[in-house]
């Protein structure tokens, strides 16, 4: 049932509050400023030589997103693989260590595969599944359930979010365990990620101007979206979504990879997404603008209002989002990202709930 809303996609874009707010809830104690793990881990996390993280789409760039967060907060070295190719890798593995795959069906073949692999090599395997019965369920050792119900349309948007809430959780529960993170940053972390379904409430508003500026994206051939450090993830992801609902060709760039080869595609008809919260790297971020700016490239920039304020550029146009803490950015920013690419295949007319060529779960490789 799609109630009020034209595609299932739309529904459960607005959903995200709720299911953010649900799964956090799962695994945040609010009144104690505690993360609430499984008291009954098989492994000591203060002990871990190594995660790696097996997955594929959308699931991967929660994984890759999840890097960022267990070397920041946990300081342990994460590997992360697209399934597809860690499952035929033959990687050595240290035995003790943990693998993480991330998945919303549960089905994927590569990631099962991935798993199957990682067990075989002697490490304790976690799934990050929305899917409790799934086969990806059944052979983990410890299943972290994403909280965010059915997903019907093909592309996943509430499944991510949930997805970035869970592995968020566990890397400050990491970082706690291993020492990192004291009290008063485990709590202030905690309050952070309580905040996001409220400021993703926010950022729905944004749907009649993100509208608005699809009439002109629908026109065009090539989108380039760059991000740095937990922005870039959500570049890739960007991309992602309009690739596979509007058909338009995409591509996701860490925004200091510009310079190496993407720069030659810039001219006029160029749009380039830039994904950019006021953090410690947004000045970074504002040379690769200046760059794209010096070539006649369109940007669209997508940043909080003190980001819209020192962009020193001129772009087409500036979403400007809520100022959130940075932990919470990337679940945030998503909303933006995912009206974009959904409102572009509606001006397009494509089968938003349905894109060509695409099936919801991949079961075979
Ligand atoms: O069910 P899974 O999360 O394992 O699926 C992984 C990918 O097939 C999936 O995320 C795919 O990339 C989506 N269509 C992206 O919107």
């Amino acid at each position: 049932d799609k109630g009020n809303h034209r595609h299932f996609m739309l529904k459960e874009i607005y959903e995200q509050p709720e299911v953010v707010a649900r799964t956090a809830a799962h695994y945040l104690d609010m009144s104690a400023g505690k993360v609430r793990l499984p008291a009954d881990l098989p492994f000591d996390w203060a002990k871990l030589p190594r995660i790696s993280i097996a997955a594929c789409g959308t699931a991967y760039l929660a994984g890759l997103t999840a890097k960022y967060w267990f070397e920041r907060f946990a300081r342990i070295q994460v590997d992360i693989d697209i399934a597809s190719e860690f499952r035929y890798r033959e990687t050595p593995m240290v035995p003790g260590g943990l693998m993480i795959v991330v998945s919303q069906s549960g089905e994927t073949a590569d990631t099962l595969a991935s798993l199957r692999y990682a067990k075989e090599n002697g490490q304790h395997v976690m799934a990050v599944v929305n899917v409790p019965t799934s086969t990806i369920a059944r052979e983990s050792h410890i299943v972290m359930p994403t909280l965010a119900g059915p997903e019907i349309g093909v592309a996943s948007t509430k499944a991510f979010t949930c997805q970035l809430t869970v592995l968020a959780s566990i890397a400050i529960a990491a970082g706690k365990a291993r020492g990192f993170i004291n009290d008063v940053d485990e709590d202030r972390l905690v309050r952070a990620m309580m905040e996001a379904p409220r400021f993703m409430n926010e950022a729905l508003k944004l749907e009649p101007a993100i509208a608005q500026l699809a009439k002109s994206l629908s026109k065009v051939r090539d989108v380039l979206y760059l991000g740095r450090g937990t922005s870039y993830p959500i570049a890739m992801e960007g991309a992602l979504k309009l690739k596979e609902l509007s058909y338009i060709h995409a591509e996701g760039y860490a925004a200091g990879e510009l310079k190496h080869g993407p720069i030659a595609l810039i001219d006029e008809e160029m749009p380039v997404i830039v994904i950019a919260p006021f953090d410690h790297i947004y000045e970074k971020t504002v040379s690769n603008m200046q760059e794209v700016a010096a070539r006649g490239g369109q940007i669209i920039l997508v940043t909080d209002a003190k980001g819209a304020e020192h962009a020193e550029v001129k772009t087409i146009a500036t979403i400007v989002v809520p100022d959130v803490p940075a932990t919470i950015a990337p679940i945030v920013y998503s909303v933006p990202i995912q009206l974009i690419a959904y409102h572009t295949a509606v001006e397009m007319g494509t089968d938003v709930d349905q894109p060509r060529n695409l099936a919801k779960s991949v079961t075979v490789e």
